[in-house]
């Protein structure tokens, strides 16, 4: 694919090839109110022309719920952990459309679906595609899937939002993040369900508050830039499909749980914006809604926590819908020592093997790694 022209940069932040987003001071809330893109006519009687003949886009693992906040509450992880897309302009394609020409990556990258209409990053590439106004182009696009499947990390929210960025930056940037999301979100809702807390963090990057879907409002919250958060993700050798694990939840809960879960949410937002790891850990350890209908599906899942914590963790739940199980710490060797008892407890009492990560937060989200204008 390396073209002379083609310039690549690592998906690591601090190197990132941001072409067009983000200010550097964004206050500590950042509200963003989202009404449907296709509202914007001059974008979708656009058709315009493409900046680049190819671009490269990383987006990040994400952490959903972080507890207590189910399907409104999320944040961006770091360690290298992400999903990579790269759209072409290609005239063997009809204009207007896209093809998904290649998929490598996680093993089980060829059990997804090529038809641009029923795979995440086609689903959310064409949304950019028709909110851009897209008609004269065709494009092609292909995956490498840095994520596993159903894990809990946003493995379907990273492919969305790599393609959604993908498409919007090889035309020159006209939609905004927030719109970005939406295009996700289109992505999201039709393989697991209406819900923005990957795909939220994955385009905007750190803690996302989702505090609203009708109409749509997504807030930032801006974690300390000063304060480090290590979060151990340990994953075992388990699928946890979304739609199953939702359907595992109640529908209807008491208020007594509605109280208890509330206030913790709300503790966590506040421990983030005042960078107060040890609060947001107790606070992402304490949902009682979710994470005990959820923890039994999982073996292991129990005491995997309960080994997280007993090494010092500050809280551990389930990452997304799981397997992955998240603890957090600010120490990244005391994060080494409580990945190793995770690890082991997920063998022992769920004869599980499962591999460790300890990230930090991803403070940038979904990120352009590469372009070509031949
Ligand atoms: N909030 C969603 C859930 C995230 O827990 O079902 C899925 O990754």
């Amino acid at each position: 694919m390396a073209t002379a022209a083609f310039h690549t940069t690592s998906p690591s932040p601090s190197r990132s090839a941001h072409l067009t987003r983000r200010s550097p001071s964004l206050p500590r809330f950042h509200s963003v109110r989202c009404s449907y893109a296709a509202k914007s006519p001059t974008l979708t009687n656009a058709d315009p022309s493409p900046a680049f003949r190819s671009l490269t886009a990383f987006a990040p693992a994400t952490v959903a719920n972080l507890g207590p906040g189910f399907d409104f509450l999320g944040c961006a992880v770091g360690g290298g952990l992400g999903d990579t897309v790269t759209v072409s302009v290609d005239p063997a394609v009809a204009p207007g459309t896209l093809s998904i020409t290649d998929i490598s990556g996680c093993p089980a990258a060829s059990r997804l679906n090529r038809d641009p209409r029923w795979n995440c990053a086609g689903i959310a590439g064409i949304a950019a595609m028709r909110m851009l106004g897209v008609r004269s182009v065709g494009l092609s696009l292909s995956l490498h899937k840095g994520l596993p499947l159903g894990s809990g990390l946003g493995s379907s929210a990273a492919s969305a939002s790599a393609a959604a960025l993908a498409v919007n930056e090889l035309f020159g940037g006209r939609l905004s993040p927030d719109e970005l999301v939406l295009a996700g979100l289109e992505s999201e809702k039709k393989v697991s369900g209406y819900h923005a807390d990957n795909v939220g963090p994955c385009i905007l990057g750190g803690f996302v508050l989702i505090r609203s879907y009708d109409p749509f409002e997504i807030i930032k919250l801006e974690f300390p830039a000063d304060r480090d958060i290590y979060f151990v993700l340990v994953s075992p050798e388990f699928e946890a499909p979304t739609k199953k694990m939702r359907e595992a939840l109640p529908a209807n809960i008491t208020m007594k749980d509605h109280v208890r879960n509330s206030s913790q949410a709300a503790a966590l937002v506040a421990a983030v914006v005042q960078g107060n790891v040890r609060v947001l850990g107790s606070a992402l350890a304490a949902d009682g809604i979710v994470e005990p209908r959820r923890a039994p599906l999982i073996p292991g899942m129990v005491s995997v926590k309960k080994a997280a914590m007993d090494a010092g963790a500050f809280g551990c739940t389930i990452s997304g819908a799981g397997p992955t199980a998240v603890a957090v710490v600010d120490d990244e060797e005391k994060g080494n020592k409580i990945a190793s008892r995770m690890v082991e407890a997920f063998l022992r009492d769920g004869n599980l093997q499962a591999s460790a990560t300890i990230a930090k937060l991803d403070r940038v989200g979904a990120r352009v790694i590469g372009s070509s204008l031949e």
